[in-house]
């Protein structure tokens, strides 16, 4: 559809609650992906309709009766036209996403923040660690910074490294690195996984890489071809990332130091193919596991 036929069919809504009503029930006719940060078609429908008004998603419900200006119309259908039609993502219209009840600015750069360690980073990863032991981090693959911003808040005494292989998510990252105040504590450096590290060690490495099999890039929801490839492609069976890290992070963990890995879908992979490997499956509040912690020696 184009955009012109999309307005046509907006001509007779008035107020908020008419809008709302509109992308609600067209957001779940069209059957969108909520995964990426919203849950529901409805809670899509509110953030892309209160942000573009300037509002907050939970005060819509005082404004329903509130008729929108023209200019208002236009910016707004031009947001659910561009969720609906093109299967943009809500974060990446936005520009905005939230991890560990932070704000992170995103665009189509970074990976829309949503990893499986984020309860386990709110809780300093316990009982492996004490926070106040905790002196150097590294995260690999930290795409929009989310997780070294949310690790260098949980562990205030802690230097944090965040490497990416990519320059345009180190650009990203390094907005979001500013707009928290942490320059002083946060490094960020290019890096294919280790490489740039020679002879570092650290208390504690988390990873979410990318973990995503042939089979299942195949098959994503196009929102998802909106993500950055490199951020989500791991082989053929998605271990490329996985295997090297779980190699050579022991290299590069201080005695007593651990590993945190998100590995998604590809568990299944790592379990069947390389039992070899002393993981600790942490279970998420939500069920289920797809995230494990390797342990140094002490
Ligand atoms: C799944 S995203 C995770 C981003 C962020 N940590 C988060 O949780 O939202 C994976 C990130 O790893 C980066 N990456 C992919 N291959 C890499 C490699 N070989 N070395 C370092 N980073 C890599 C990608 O550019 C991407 O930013």
């Amino acid at each position: 559809m184009r955009w012109q036929e999309y307005r046509e069919l907006a001509a007779g809504l008035e107020s908020i609650e008419d809008f709302w009503r509109f992308a609600y029930s067209r957001f779940a006719r069209a059957q969108i992906d909520c995964s990426q940060g919203y849950q529901t078609p409805k809670a899509e429908a509110a953030a892309l309709l209160a942000r573009r008004l300037n509002l907050e998603p939970e005060e819509l419900p005082d404004w329903t009766r509130a008729r929108l200006s023209p200019a208002e119309r236009e910016t707004v259908l031009a947001a659910f036209f561009q969720r609906e039609i093109l299967r943009r993502p809500t974060a990446y219209i936005l520009q905005e996403a939230w991890f560990a009840g932070l704000r992170f600015y995103v665009d189509e750069r970074v990976l829309i923040p949503r990893s499986l360690l984020e309860p386990f980073i709110e809780a300093g990863f316990a009982p492996w660690l004490q926070a106040d032991r905790v002196a150097r981090i590294l995260e690999i693959g930290t795409g929009s910074g989310c997780m070294a911003v949310a690790l260098a808040q949980r562990f205030p005494q802690a230097a944090v490294d965040a490497v990416d292989v990519s320059a345009d998510a180190l650009a990203v990252a390094a907005l979001n690195v500013a707009a928290h105040g942490l320059e002083e504590r946060i490094r960020l450096l290019q890096s294919d996984l280790f490489a740039a590290l020679a002879g570092q060690r650290y208390d504690l490495i988390v990873s979410n890489p990318p973990y995503v099999d042939a089979a299942a890039m195949a098959a994503l929801p196009p929102e998802y071809c909106h993500e950055p490839r490199l951020a989500l492609a791991a082989g053929a069976d998605g271990l490329d990332c996985l295997l090297p890290l779980l190699r050579e992070a022991p290299a590069y963990l201080q005695p007593g130091g651990i590993l945190a890995l998100e590995t998604g879908d590809a568990e299944e992979a790592l379990l069947t193919q390389h039992p070899e490997f002393p993981l600790i499956w942490l279970e998420h509040p939500a069920g289920g596991y797809g995230a494990c912690v390797l342990l140094a020696e002490s």
